[in-house]
């Protein structure tokens, strides 16, 4: 190892060309079956084609009756609202760490997000959801943050001792289980992404989940106006008349973001196989480094490993700030080591704090949020270095290069203060 910090003038730890991450993994078989389909259809209305197959292959890995595709994660969350009923003046009890997109649609139902505190884990903790209830509450929402899977069993057990719908953003967990159950079947209805670094990536695109026939339609109403509608909803079905106009959105995704989807839907399992066994070796390493200490994740849970989450104790380092030492990681050539910025603590967001300039009129009975609302995520999020997790046996040595950097700049700490 190098003796001088890299943020002095010393040799970097990290040696390989960026980028060091890149995702989804393209190769010459999703280069073929992307092109394949440009020539094939590059407008699917109808539930045809790659979308028909996309659905079909996300029905079965997560042996669901229903999938529909949307345009973006964001739609996918949108339609789930809709199709849950959600209603001017409801409440959703939603973690207030999580990307805001998991909650934000709710505003447009002039529906009333309610934040609650999360765990140790980032994830919303089920032992502070129930004081937020009011006869008002009408679902609660749960995101398995860096694919790490919630409390699915206590939450699932709260919402139906009061009555509430569960629904999940599974956004960061595609695959992810808990005691064998995929995230984003544990609930009425799930929504997920399938954008950019998503464990399942499209480039763009989302899903929604479900088992439940009348949220489908629902979905398809929302989403999908004319011939999906048309198609799919019985005649009969009260919402059967509106299939030409919908509810007037269109959300669907691209056909070739379907294609790029559903090639690597085929190698998803795989991934995160190889993301276990680095992650697992990572967390071996880091758990040693003073200053660093992986996030621990409950009993019985398979993460999707969307990131590796590190827990920055100030006081092991002197009380080095974590811009310092995150500063000096970075320098040593780990750039991939990232302190989050919009996946963060919703309640500090200004939609959260004044949505009427954006939505006139919105409900006024949510809680206000002044800062330290929330300790523990508050906590956790200023004190969190996220990593990235590698899937190949070959990106072993890189990764074996950051845990070099974090080693080093930990024993130069006092240099830094
Ligand atoms: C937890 C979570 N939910 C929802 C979304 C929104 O998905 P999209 O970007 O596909 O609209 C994201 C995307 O970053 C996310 O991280």
């Amino acid at each position: 190892m190098n003796s001088t910090l890299a943020l002095f003038g010393g040799e970097p730890e990290v040696t390989a060309a960026v980028p060091h991450f890149a995702w989804p993994p393209i190769d010459d078989t999703t280069r073929a079956k992307v092109a394949a389909q440009l020539d094939m259809a590059v407008s699917i209305p109808g539930r045809s084609g790659i979308v028909a197959e996309l659905e079909d292959g996300l029905r079965a890995y997560f042996g669901v009756r229903h999938a529909i595709t949307s345009s973006s994660g964001t739609a996918a969350l949108h339609a789930l609202y809709s199709a849950a009923r959600i209603r001017a003046g409801d409440e959703v009890i939603v973690p207030t760490w999580t990307f805001h997109a998991t909650a934000s649609p709710l505003f447009h139902f002039r529906a009333v997000p309610v934040l609650c505190e999360t765990g140790l884990d980032g994830n919303i903790d089920p032992s502070r959801v129930e004081e937020l209830i009011t006869p008002r509450t009408r679902a609660l929402m749960v995101t398995h943050l860096w694919g790490r899977p919630a409390d699915t069993a206590a939450l699932a057990a709260i919402a139906k001792a009061h009555g509430l719908a569960l629904l999940e953003d599974g956004s960061h967990a595609h695959g992810a289980s808990v005691h064998g159950q995929k995230v984003g079947t544990f609930g009425l209805a799930s929504a997920f992404s399938l954008n950019g670094p998503k464990p399942l990536s499209g480039g763009e695109g989302g899903f929604v989940l479900t088992d439940d026939d009348d949220t489908y339609y629902r979905v398809l109403t929302f989403a999908h106006y004319n011939k999906r509608c048309s198609s799919e909803i019985p005649e009969g079905h009260p919402l059967a008349r509106y299939a030409v106009t919908g509810s007037g959105l269109k959300l669907r995704i691209h056909p070739l973001a379907a294609a790029l989807a559903f090639d690597q839907l085929g190698r998803l399992d795989g991934y995160l196989a190889g993301r276990a066994e680095i992650a697992r070796h990572l967390t071996e390493q880091f758990n040693q480094v003073p200053g660093l200490e992986v996030t621990p994740g409950l009993d019985g849970v398979v993460p999707s490993w969307y990131g590796l989450t590190l827990t920055y104790p100030p006081d092991e380092l002197g009380g080095l700030p974590i811009e310092r030492f995150h500063r000096a990681l970075v320098a040593e050539g780990a750039v991939e080591f990232d302190r989050p910025g919009s996946t963060r603590p919703l309640h500090e967001l200004p939609l959260y704090q004044h949505p009427d300039p954006l939505f006139p009129g919105h409900p006024h009975h949510h809680r206000q949020y002044p800062p330290g609302s929330f300790p523990v995520a508050e906590h956790v999020y200023r004190n969190m270095i996220k990593l990235p997790v590698w899937h190949r046996e070959q990106d072993l040595a890189l990764a074996e290069q950051y845990v070099d950097a974090a080693v080093k700049v930990s024993a130069h700490y006092k240099e830094l203060l």
